[in-house]
């Protein structure tokens, strides 16, 4: 599908239903969530999910995310559990996205799973997205709105720069909160696994479930997809743990340091989740090499790390 430009639409009444009426006729809309913004389409359509690979060149052994307006939505399409209970009234609306079985007849595209028998969902809290869900009144795969590979977009602006004429519309409703992807709990076996670090610190799940979370296997790499290596990726290449600068170096500091930009000065990690994605983006434009200074690998700095050392992985490995 060929859209000669991208339209933005803001999220009041004539916009949400502007946007649905697009997702009801197979058409890509890109949407704010807490953690960054989304690349939606009908997740019962194979025709649309389609679109979605298409649009950010994304290769389709990676499964989606499908966001629902409740729990009750959830349930529809995944085999619920205990686990998955506790952490619904936790946590969702959020940053928090479960795997679990699916249901038989489901009616999901099987593109949106990528054949496997499971199935991720989430709940996002933003208002925009809570009021999409509504206006479009089904199940919306989407992944991050950015092209395979590239950084997450937290801001319309870096929705429109990755995938202008590639995608039928673009909510714009300011920058995301969060800033850092849903993080992602399994709750397909006995015990839940931690999949991918993000928004939601795991020591918060763990202590809502009263027990540890497995760490994802190495080996479990297809399951995950999202685990590959180079991803969130700028332009230019990225060196961890800097203490400062060297010569033709940018840095992104953390905490009082002296640096280009600085994504908490404070040292406060939501903080810094929040202006990862979009400060990155900053830098990347300048295109040079970028210096990052140490993050404390607890709590949201995880995720943050997490997205770092992909940033910073060798290119062409995924
Ligand atoms: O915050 C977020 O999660 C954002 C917003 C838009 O909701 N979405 C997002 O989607 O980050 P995406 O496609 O960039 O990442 C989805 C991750 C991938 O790592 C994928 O492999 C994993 O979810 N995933 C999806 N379905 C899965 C499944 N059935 N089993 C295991 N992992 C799955
Ligand atoms: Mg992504």
């Amino acid at each position: 599908m060929n859209h000669t430009d991208t339209t933005t639409l803001i999220p009041d009444a004539a916009g949400l239903a502007r946007a649905a009426a697009l997702l009801a006729r197979g058409d890509l809309v890109a949407f704010p969530t807490e953690t960054v913004y989304g690349l939606g389409a009908d997740a019962r359509s194979g025709a649309a999910v389609a679109r979605i690979f298409a649009a950010k060149d994304r290769p389709t052994f990676n499964p989606l995310i499908v966001h629902l307006a409740d729990a009750d939505a959830a349930r529809e399409y995944v085999r619920w559990n205990d686990m998955a209970e506790v952490l619904a009234r936790a946590f969702w609306p959020g940053p928090l996205t479960m795997v679990l079985p699916l249901r038989d007849g489901h009616g999901i595209a099987p593109l949106v799973t990528a054949g496997l028998d499971t199935l991720a969902v989430r709940v996002p809290a933003h208002p925009a997205a809570r009021g999409l869900l509504r206006a479009f009144g089904g199940p919306l795969a989407a992944p991050s709105a950015n092209p395979s590979g590239r950084i997450s977009p937290t801001s319309a602006g870096h929705v429109l720069a990755g995938l202008n004429g590639r995608i039928a519309a673009v909510l714009d409703d300011g920058p995301c909160a969060v800033g850092l992807e849903s993080t992602i709990v399994g709750l397909t076996g006995d015990a839940p696994v931690l999949l991918r670090p993000g928004g939601l610190a795991a020591e918060r799940i763990e202590a809502a479930l009263g027990r540890p979370l497995a760490q994802r296997a190495a080996a479990a790499a297809l399951t995950a997809p999202g685990q590959m290596e180079s991803h969130y990726a700028p332009a230019a290449p990225v060196r961890l743990n800097a203490q400062t600068a060297n010569a033709g170096e940018v840095l992104l500091g953390f905490g009082p340091v002296t640096c280009d930009l600085n994504l908490s000065p404070s040292g406060d990690l939501q903080q810094a989740a929040a202006a990862l994605f979009g400060h990155l983006h900053q830098l990347d434009a300048q295109g040079q090499p970028i210096a990052v200074s140490p993050i404390p690998d607890h709590g949201l700095g995880v995720a943050i790390n997490d997205r770092l050392r992909r940033a910073a992985a060798p290119r062409g490995a995924q």
